[in-house]
């Protein structure tokens, strides 16, 4: 994989520095609800920091906004509360949503210039949105000298050893529900695994119509459901057996059992999404079971994807994985073998020019 230049070879005591994260977090009553990925920034501006730079002015998207209303809703104010709980430094300044100027999502390079404007040096940190080529993200790494922050350059060392020769047996874990986006992936990264465990959603469509180029292991019993809610009733039945008007929400505990045997003798790992809606109590003990078998694993083992990694994070297991990865959409277009904008926009180490 090309890599790009690293902030670590910047010069940057005294310089102002432009930095793209990806501060898109989740809001709750106009709170940041997980500040995992402002956490996941902290390194690079603290080396920043550490180094000398004079200032440190952060942007980020937060949200998909399209109204006047969602100026409110997406306004960086408590991220940036957050962040400057974290990082008291007079030094650092937080633009606001960089998705609130017309011109972000076009990669506008007059938008670019804005931001670049004043500034010596462009990082980009915001591995989660570095698949966007967006004026933030891509135009502007060709106004300043541009570096990678060390959260983007972490995110390639770990995703990029699933692209190349990995300890056997390789076994991989999808599930969720954006089927579509992720077929694509599994082609790509399926027919280098030992082992493909297919549940939720995706089980489903699979069984019907296998567009895949290799053998995969799907559900032999689900947890079924008597409609679409957290309180329904459940009932644990073999895949052929699903009542008249029932719906799949869990993968059943045989299935559980045989993944999690699978799941425990990898040597190298990639999950991505739940194997049910584990956000309802009824139905998480597949997502569980699939996570505590990583956890225990003896193995390399990456999640990403929002909803897999919130599952790990929420039983606590996150330190149990090797990789916690902090893109979604981007960890799996990478794994399909994409280069992405944001990073093809950095030159690449060794030219330090
Ligand atoms: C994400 O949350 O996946 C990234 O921040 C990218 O956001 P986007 O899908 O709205 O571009
Ligand atoms: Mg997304």
């Amino acid at each position: 994989m090309r890599l790009p230049r690293s902030v670590e070879t910047a010069d940057v005591a005294g310089k102002r520095v432009l930095v793209r994260a990806d501060m898109n977090v989740p809001l709750e009553d106009g709170h940041v609800a997980d500040d995992t990925r402002i956490r996941a920034a902290i390194p690079t501006l603290r080396l920043l920091l550490d180094r000398g730079a004079a200032a440190v002015t952060v942007c980020s998207h937060l949200g998909r906004p399209k109204t006047e209303e969602d100026r409110a809703r997406y306004a960086m104010a408590p991220v940036e509360a957050r962040l400057r709980e974290l990082v008291p430094d007079e030094r650092v300044r937080v633009l606001e949503n960089t998705r609130f100027h017309p011109g972000e999502t076009k990669n506008d390079e007059g938008y670019a210039r804005e931001l670049a404007d004043g500034n010596d040096l462009y990082v980009n940190d915001a591995f989660g949105s570095a698949h966007r080529a967006h004026s933030s993200t891509e135009a502007v790494a060709h106004l300043l000298p541009a570096y990678a922050g060390l959260l983007l350059l972490a995110e390639l060392e770990h995703l990029g050893r699933l692209l190349g020769e990995v300890e056997r047996p390789f076994v991989l874990i999808a599930g969720g529900a954006k089927v579509e986006d992720k077929l694509a992936v599994l082609e790509h990264l399926g027919g280098r695994a030992d082992t493909v465990l297919i549940g939720g959603k995706m089980a489903e469509q699979v069984r019907v119509e296998n567009p895949l180029s290799f053998p995969v292991e799907l559900p032999s019993d689900i947890v079924a459901a008597s409609s679409f809610a957290a309180d329904a009733d459940t009932r644990v039945v073999s895949v052929d057996a699903v009542p008249e008007g029932w719906l799949g929400l869990d993968i059943g505990p045989a299935t559980a059992a045989a993944f999690g045997e699978h799941i425990v003798s990898a040597r190298t790992i990639f999950w991505n999404g739940p194997m049910g809606v584990f956000e309802w109590d009824a139905f998480a003990a597949g997502t569980r079971a699939v996570a505590e078998a990583v956890a225990r694993a003896d193995a390399y083992s990456v999640v990403g994807g929002g909803d897999s990694v919130r599952a790990i994070q929420e039983l606590g297991l996150a330190d149990r994985v090797s990789w916690v990865s902090t893109g979604g959409g981007a960890s799996l277009e990478l794994l399909e073998g994409k280069e992405l904008p944001g990073v093809a926009a950095i030159p690449a180490v060794g030219r330090n020019g």
